[in-house]
């Protein structure tokens, strides 16, 4: 165990509401005078009847929507809703959706008053120093974005798609109804266990610091996800459903990794897959994850056996143990492990092409304490790429 003094400021801003039936709190949660933009995806909502509980719920606020917001959301289709946000003076946006939808109201909130370019802000330019207030219906569990300050933007014209975070970002309040995730597809219940269980282990798959909350936190949260893999077949149960709605809430709501060493890398190449690719974003983590375990088995392996003792309950197993049960869960979700099985005719060069877009940015240091160098990065990007 390495010596590390634990360090942290910490503020919970984000109400909850969790349960059955708790969109019908969405009146107590918005302040009454708010000029509300209701924003939303692809009409998910229009389907599954939460957009006629939201209009009603609505009666009586000053709202207008807008709709059609993509995932992996395009800042060319955002700067269409900040035009509609400025010219109707909106100050309340509703993220009603996904991942996608409510890092789409933080893009927007930060970038409506502000001045200058919203790439400015997305990119680090700029810190968002005022934003638009912002409430979240959360339709998918997978992200944590109902509760955290981060949003994933991309811009299309340049292969962009890079995180920004701010604390004036987080929601004031989710609404977190298991019953809503019913109408979602089984592919997208499968992303939502995956992209939660590398949350969890991009904070805790480091080295050990004796960091016992936190630790006993993240195990927590990866042995029920562990479950919900392994009974995945009982996806249609709301006991299922709402395991998942909170294990996805807690894996990213910040507090497991208080203080600790975070990884992040899979995440940082994964969203390469996603620009170069538009591979699902969890559907990247399991293709990059397994192949960066192994390159790091020196650094990671302490905590990769305190995993396999302590959420795959397999004492004395071994680091390289631990991926082969990591991969078998992935696989037991039907997601993939290699680029060409997401996409089956990626071309010959799509190693290179990930590493260039890495490159991009300045010389490549990835992972905790930037364990992953130029070099260790190509292995790894050639080993998810083959
Ligand atoms: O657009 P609609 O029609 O609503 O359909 C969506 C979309 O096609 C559909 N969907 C959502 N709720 C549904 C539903 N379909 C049926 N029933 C429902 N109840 O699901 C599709 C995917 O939605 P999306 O929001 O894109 O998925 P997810 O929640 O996985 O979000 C992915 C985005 O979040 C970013 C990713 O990079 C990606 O851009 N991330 C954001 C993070 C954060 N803010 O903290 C962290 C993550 O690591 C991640 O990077
Ligand atoms: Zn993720």
């Amino acid at each position: 165990m390495r010596e590390s003094i634990l360090e942290f400021d910490h503020q919970s801003l984000t109400a909850i509401r969790f349960g059955a039936g708790k969109l019908e709190q969405l009146a107590s949660l918005l302040p009454r005078d708010a000029k509300v933009l209701l924003l939303y995806g692809g009409g998910s909502i229009k389907r599954n009847g939460v957009y006629d509980q939201l209009a009603m719920a609505l009666a009586g606020w000053d709202w207008l929507e807008f709709g059609g917001v993509p995932a992996n959301p395009e800042i060319e289709v955002l700067d269409q809703a900040k035009a509609l946000i400025r010219a109707e003076g909106r100050d309340f946006i509703l993220a009603v959706g996904g991942g996608s939808v409510i890092d789409a109201a933080k893009y927007l909130a930060a970038a409506a008053p502000y001045p200058g370019e919203g790439w400015d802000l997305v990119c680090g330019k700029v810190q968002a120093r005022q934003a638009l207030a912002i409430g979240a219906v959360l339709t998918l569990a997978a992200t944590g974005s109902e509760a955290n300050g981060t949003a994933v933007i991309s811009r299309a014209s340049t292969q962009d798609k890079l995180t920004f975070r701010s604390p004036l970002l987080r929601p004031c309040f989710a609404i977190l109804d298991p019953e809503v995730l019913a109408s979602l597809p089984e592919r997208q219940l499968a992303n939502g266990v995956a992209d939660a269980f590398v949350h969890a282990c991009e904070q805790y798959l480091t080295y050990p610091v004796g960091a016992l909350v936190q630790d006993g936190c993240a195990e927590g949260v990866l042995r029920a996800l562990y479950q919900l893999a392994c009974r995945f077949d009982e996806r249609a149960s709301l006991w299922w459903r709402q395991n998942l709605m909170w294990a996805a809430n807690q894996a990213l709501s910040v507090t497991l990794g208080l203080g600790v060493p975070h990884d992040w890398a899979t995440h940082r190449i994964g969203r390469t897959l996603t620009a170069l690719h538009g591979i699902d974003h969890g559907r990247t983590l399991t293709i990059v994850q397994p192949s960066l375990l192994r390159e790091a088995l020196r650094e990671k392996g302490d905590k990769l056996r305190q995993m396999g003792r302590l959420v795959f309950e397999a004492p004395g197993i071994s680091a390289e143990g631990v991926i082969e049960r990591i991969e078998a869960m992935y696989l037991r979700l039907g997601m993939p492990l290699r680029l060409r099985e997401a996409v089956p005719d990626a071309p010959q060069d799509a190693a290179m092409s990930a590493l260039a877009l890495l490159r991009r940015d300045g010389p490549i240091r990835l992972g905790e304490d930037g364990i992953f160098d130029e070099a260790r990065v190509e292995r790894i990007v050639r080993a998810c790429c083959r």
